[in-house]
Parts: structure tokens; sequence; C-alpha cells
């Protein structure tokens, strides 16, 4: 159902099954069936993170950026400030957030595919007494790295601090567990690694950070997540009207997921991962990672003298969308390859025999 086979780290290859659900029936959102719907979805979202009870799920209208601004501009009380790790596009994205409602942060900056240095995030976190959250990205999508987000939420946790995580490009690729990982509010989005469309965003947070927030430290009114939260413990619904048509196929690619298991599904990404990553390696090509590699983002870079305009634009005529690198990374010929949707290993082999014989046209 796809022109070309999206190879790209969001939007992805949809399940049939999952796109079958946009021609749910209309319903209203102020119904029980909404309200079923709801509190369904909200219980897949605490299995998808392996959330326990003292988690608490809601679901946001709006891309994955809209999740992290609901989170970012609702949690800080005045006098309070975010401790902000950063080494990649994505970092700076929540850098953006931070600064757009000028919420003071210390910036711990790291190079973009350098992976954090927990000593500094210790220090920073003991220095600043007003810090009450460190926030960071689970898998920096800009490069493919997972970042230490279990060594950071220990520090929090020793600390008195807690930790937010953007999750966008994470769930459902990786084995995320927020209670082992100390992760106290997470985010992501149906359009990635779930398997369903952009715009269907939801938050998975600890109950009691949820139920201390007021409406007047929410500094957005549409992204409020004090609305969120009262709307959701009182009706079972949102606060404003919601996508209800991209919620359905969001519940239905986390069914998949709960029937399939988180274990297994993170499995065939890894699987397929590895499959991209041998191939790219015996067409020798070089691959930006090595280490703390995430399951579904592999970032390689054109052999000399191949135009990575030119590239992408003979790999779309060949039926493959892929993604030019970010940034500095776009000027030395990386591009990405992303494996978060619903593509399986045979797909793998044929991608690399579509990537083998467009190099081999281009360099001819
Ligand atoms: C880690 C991460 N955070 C945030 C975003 C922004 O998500 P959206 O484009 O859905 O707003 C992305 C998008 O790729 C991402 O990978």
């Amino acid at each position: 159902m796809s022109k070309t086979k999206l190879f790209s780290p969001g939007p992805v290859m949809v399940r049939n099954d999952v796109r079958e659900t946009l021609l749910h029936y209309d319903i209203c959102h102020r119904s029980p069936e909404f309200e079923e719907m709801f509190i369904d979805t909200q219980e897949k979202i605490k299995y998808l993170f392996q959330a326990d009870n003292s988690y608490y799920a809601l679901l946001i209208s709006g891309s994955g950026t809209a999740a992290n601004e609901t989170v970012l501009s609702s949690i800080f009380k005045p006098g309070e400030a975010a401790l902000l790790i950063r080494n990649g596009a994505f970092g700076e994205r929540l850098q953006e957030i931070l600064d757009q409602y000028a919420i003071p942060y210390v910036d711990c900056a790291f190079e973009w595919g350098q992976h954090p240095d927990t000593e500094a995030i210790r220090q920073a976190l003991a220095a600043y007494p007003e810090v009450t959250f460190a926030a960071m990205v689970y898998h920096e999508t800009s490069t493919g790295m997972i970042n230490p987000v279990g060594e950071v939420g220990a520090l929090c946790t020793q600390l008195g601090k807690r930790l937010f995580v953007d999750c966008v490009s994470a769930a459902g690729g990786e084995l995320i567990s927020v209670a082992d990982k100390n992760i106290s509010i997470a985010t992501s989005v149906g359009g990635k690694c779930v398997g369903a469309y952009p715009g269907s965003a939801y938050v998975c947070a600890k109950e009691d950070i949820l139920k201390s927030l007021t409406a007047a430290q929410c500094r957005n009114v549409y992204l409020s997540l004090y609305k969120h939260y009262q709307n959701a413990v009182t009706t079972h619904q949102t606060p404003n009207t919601p996508n209800v048509n991209l919620f359905w196929p969001l519940n239905k690619a986390l069914s998949n997921i709960a029937q399939e298991g988180i274990e297994r599904r993170v499995e065939g990404r890894q699987r397929c991962a590895n499959i991209l990553r041998e191939g790219v390696k015996q067409l020798g090509l070089k691959i930006l990672l090595e280490e703390h590699r995430s399951n579904t983002v592999t970032s390689v870079f054109l052999p000399s003298g191949v135009d990575l305009s030119a590239f992408i634009a003979a790999m779309e005529a060949r039926g493959y969308t892929l993604y030019k690198g970010k940034g500095k990374f776009e000027a030395m010929g990386m591009f990405q390859i992303a494996n978060m949707g619903e593509i399986y290993e045979a797909d793998c082999f044929e991608f690399l025999d579509a990537l083998k014989a467009c190099l081999a046209a281009l360099q001819a």
C-alpha cells in the first residue's frame, strides 16, 4: 500500500490490519465507546513501556514533538530547572522547547554521535539543587545512538531528581522498561517503531507527578499535562477533540505488539538491523557507529564521489525511501536506513540488492 518501501525513520510501513482500522465507523469522542478504547490503549501503552501500576498513560493528538512539548511545558514549577543532556538533532529539539518556554536549564552538551559521559552528568545533577528533572533522548535518531538512560536514571534516583525521556524513536524498537531504568516520564508516537501513524502521540508518567501538577504551572493551553490527566482520570477522555481516527490504528498496532510480546518484537528489529549492517559492510560502506547502536537506525556514509541527493533520488526510483543525514552529517554524505515499521528479514535482503545495484549504477 506504499508506493515505495519506507526505510525512513518515520513514517513507517504499516501492517494491513493496522491500516484497516482507519476505516472504523465514526464515533463520538464523548461516548462510552471512545472511553473503552481510551482505557484499553492506556493499558497497552503501559505494556509497551513495561510500566507498573505506579505509571499512568495519556494520549496526545499530535506528533512526537507535541508529546515532548506537553511534558516540558508542564512539569516545571517557578524556580525549578531542567538538566538537558543532548548529543544530536533531537536533543536540540528538546532544547528548542525549553528555550521557547523560557524554562531554565543546565546544558549538558556532547558532540553529535558522542556517547554522553555519565560522570559529567552526575556532577551537573549534584551541583544544581534547582534541577528537578533531567531530560534526554533514548534513541538519538539523528545518529542511531542509544543513550545511557539506565545509568542516568540510577543517578537521578540517587540524587533525588526525576528523569524525562523522549522515547519517540525507541518505543517498540528497544526494551525500555521505565520502572527498571528509573524513567519518570516517557513519550512516543504511533508513527515510529510501533508501526502505526504519525499524529497519535502518548505519554507514560509516574502518577504521583501527574497528581502534583497544577493548572497554572502548565504553560501551554492545548498541550497541558494537567488537563490531559484530569480529563483522563475523571472521564477517560481528552480535553479537546482528539485524533480518534488515528487512535484506532495506534490501539491495533499496540495490540499486535502485546500479542507478539515486546521481547520478540524487539528481537525481530535487532535481526533486521544486523542483516542491514552486515550487508552494508560487505558493500564496503562505512557505518557511523560501532557501539551503542539502536535496533532500528543505521547511519551510513556514501563512497566518495557519490552525490547524496542523487543517491536518495535513485533509491526512491528503485522503490526505497531513505533519509539524508542531518546537520554536519549531510555534508559528509551520510544517509540513514531505518527498519522501524513492518519491515522483515526478506525486505532487508531485497533492500541490500537494490542498494548494491544503485551504487554500481551511480559509480559507473
Ligand atoms: C527522538 C525523536 N524525538 C522527537 C522527534 C519528533 O517527532 P515528530 O516528528 O513526530 O514530531 C523525532 C522524529 O523523528 C525523534 O526521532
